[in-house]
């Protein structure tokens, strides 16, 4: 039993390290044998192998793949495309054996049992088959890499080089060969590419959201982020402000990109912080039914428009993403329309928009759990998929009120002194707007010791996914780049479930929004710049990413005084 566990975690996608030498005929058969056991729809056994030798064809292939990374590498943020260069994704030429697995979506007939309207069970079936080829062949210390980088067009060829009938698909290309040593984890990991998600995440008891490994007791998403929010590590902190001191230059001369430094050191714990990098940007979006009340002069319907602009790349955000190398990912929290599905959308919607805070509650508690939970999930993924700092953005017309009632909530301030311009109102509609916010907060009189509650009768959807979003980071230990009173509204949230949250937050500029000022007072951020932006999306938190880049590359760049042989200047 032990060996058959050793085997399975032992298994590892090879790209590297491979032997020139044959694999021996009888192994080869053992291997196969192995693939052919596997479990398959209907017995329908829907898999061939396709064994290639051929250094010609092996080649061939090898440019077809070479040419998709290509393609792929071009369409990647470029702290991405970067990263990609020292990846190898395959090694086609490098081992002396190439499989080709294919399914066989009719085999078995017209009535294979469980295919029956699934036709997806029959490459399932050759995955398994896969699978178990994986497996023996770590049993007999043999690597395999999946290489998938084939467009339609390789496909195609690869079916032409290989004499493949048309009616056959191509489930995996497997690079074969003897390694002498298995890497201890996967190699995108090794690479920071891609972290593993614990198993915790994604068992669920009796339905979905009750996590909890068995034996252990079910915890809900919120409650188990919130338990996980600690304190920064204060020790690192301390360390990393020595270190700064005794960098090769006068002491506080990096004024507050020090202090960056130092934050980012204890979010870390540890003194020398990894840069930044790669960094995502979640845009929540959502509309609200306060709009009704005339608080802006934009129709509901420019929320859907500048959604799909984002999603498309045409956006402010997506120009100042693409300048710094960062992902731009939009997360449907709450938009009144139906969405297409388009990658780099989010579909998380829970509801076509909040209910008129004025006239009843914006949200139900459970829906603004729901939203919360989504942000929460968002960061989890954004961070396994590798990125070290995540960024808020948001879209949502009339979405200032709502954070500018949440600001009065969490900070007791009056409306009049927190409700600001949004996209640029006139005076008749800011006094609409500021009594608008007053009336719902005489009519909730919410409770800032029940976030939920506060979010319930008078947030938005996009505002609960960024308290999520920004919980979840801290959880995490992930910097968090606060963009503008949206994100203000939703960390303040935030820090009213935990209070440790406003450690790992820091605020990439102050936005022209009064109620910005505040925020940051009452989180206790000081924003790293001031430049009478208002645009929100996550711009604002987007310019201020390379000062946390620059930070935390100085950390582990600049030499010391002792170790340059740099005499320091002496006390006086
Ligand atoms: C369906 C599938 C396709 C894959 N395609 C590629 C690929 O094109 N290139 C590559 O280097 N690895 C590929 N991999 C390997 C994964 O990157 C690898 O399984 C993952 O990083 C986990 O590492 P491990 O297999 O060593 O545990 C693929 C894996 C699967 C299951």
């Amino acid at each position: 039993m032990q060996d058959f566990y050793d085997v399975l975690h032992s298994r590892r996608d090879v790209r590297t390290g491979f032997r020139p030498d044959p694999i021996d005929d009888e192994v080869l058969t053992r291997v196969l044998r192995a693939a052919h056991a596997a479990p398959s729809v209907g017995f329908s056994q829907p898999w061939d192998f396709v064994l290639v030798r051929d250094p010609a064809t092996r080649e061939r292939v090898h440019t077809l793949v070479d040419e998709h990374r290509t393609r792929y590498a071009a369409s990647l943020p470029a702290a991405r495309a970067e990263a990609l260069r020292s990846i190898r994704i395959e090694a086609i030429r490098e081992t002396p054996l190439n499989v080709v697995v294919t399914a066989d979506p009719t085999r078995g007939g017209r009535h294979t049992l469980g295919r029956h309207g699934r036709p997806e069970m029959g490459p399932y079936s050759a995955a398994l088959a896969v699978q178990n080829l994986w497996l023996a062949a770590r049993a007999e210390g043999l690597g395999v890499g999946w290489v998938s980088f084939f467009g339609d067009d390789g496909l195609a060829e690869l079916h032409e080089l290989l004499d493949l009938p048309p009616h056959v698909e191509v489930v995996a290309y497997l690079c074969v060969g003897h390694v002498d040593a298995f890497p201890d984890r996967p190699e995108l990991e090794g690479h920071g590419w891609a972290r593993r998600r614990p198993l915790e995440w994604a068992v669920h008891q009796e339905g979905w959201g009750s996590r909890g490994l068995p034996g252990a007791e079910p915890v809900a998403l919120l409650e188990s982020t919130v338990d996980a929010v600690g304190p920064v590590d204060e020790a690192a902190r301390g360390a990393a402000r020595e270190r700064l001191d005794r960098m090769t230059k006068p002491r506080g001369a990096l004024g507050r990109v020090e202090d960056v430094a130092v934050t980012l050191a204890g979010i870390a714990a540890t003194p020398i912080p990894p840069v930044p990098a790669p960094a995502a940007v979640a845009v929540f979006a959502g509309d609200h039914g306060v709009h009704a009340q005339g608080v802006t002069p934009w129709p509901q319907e420019v929320t859907v428009q500048m959604v799909g602009n984002i999603v498309g790349g045409g956006a402010v955000v997506n120009a100042f993403a693409r300048q710094l190398g960062a992902e731009v990912q939009v997360v449907d929290v709450g938009v009144a329309a139906d969405l297409d599905p388009a990658p780099g959308l989010l579909p998380r919607k829970v509801a076509h928009g909040t209910a008129d805070m004025t006239e009843g509650p914006a949200l139900t508690r459970e829906q603004a759990r729901r939203a919360v939970e989504h942000g929460i999930e968002v960061a989890r993924d954004l961070v396994a998929a590798g990125n070290r700092c995540l960024l808020t953005g948001d879209m949502g017309i009339a979405n200032t009120t709502a954070a500018a009632t949440l600001v009065c909530a969490f900070t007791g301030a009056d409306p009049a002194t927190v409700t600001g311009r949004g996209t640029g109102i006139d005076d008749a509609t800011l006094a609409r707007k500021t009594d608008v916010v007053r009336r719902a907060l005489e009519r909730h009189r919410p409770d800032p010791a029940d976030p939920i509650g506060v979010l319930a009768a008078v947030g938005g959807l996009e505002h609960a996914g960024l308290a999520g979003f920004v919980l979840g980071a801290a959880a995490l230990r992930t910097p968090v780049v606060l963009d503008g009173v949206i994100a203000g509204a939703g960390a303040l949230v935030a820090a009213a479930l935990a209070p440790d949250v406003p450690g790992y937050c820091l605020a990439g500029h102050r936005s022209a929004e009064p109620g910005g000022r505040l925020v940051l007072e009452h989180l206790g951020c000081t924003p790293l710049l001031e430049l009478d932006m208002r645009l929100g999306e996550g711009t604002g938190a987007l310019l201020a990413l390379p000062v946390l880049q620059g930070a935390a590359r100085a950390m582990a760049d600049v030499a010391t005084f002792d170790s340059a042989g740099v005499t320091d200047k002496t006390d006086g």
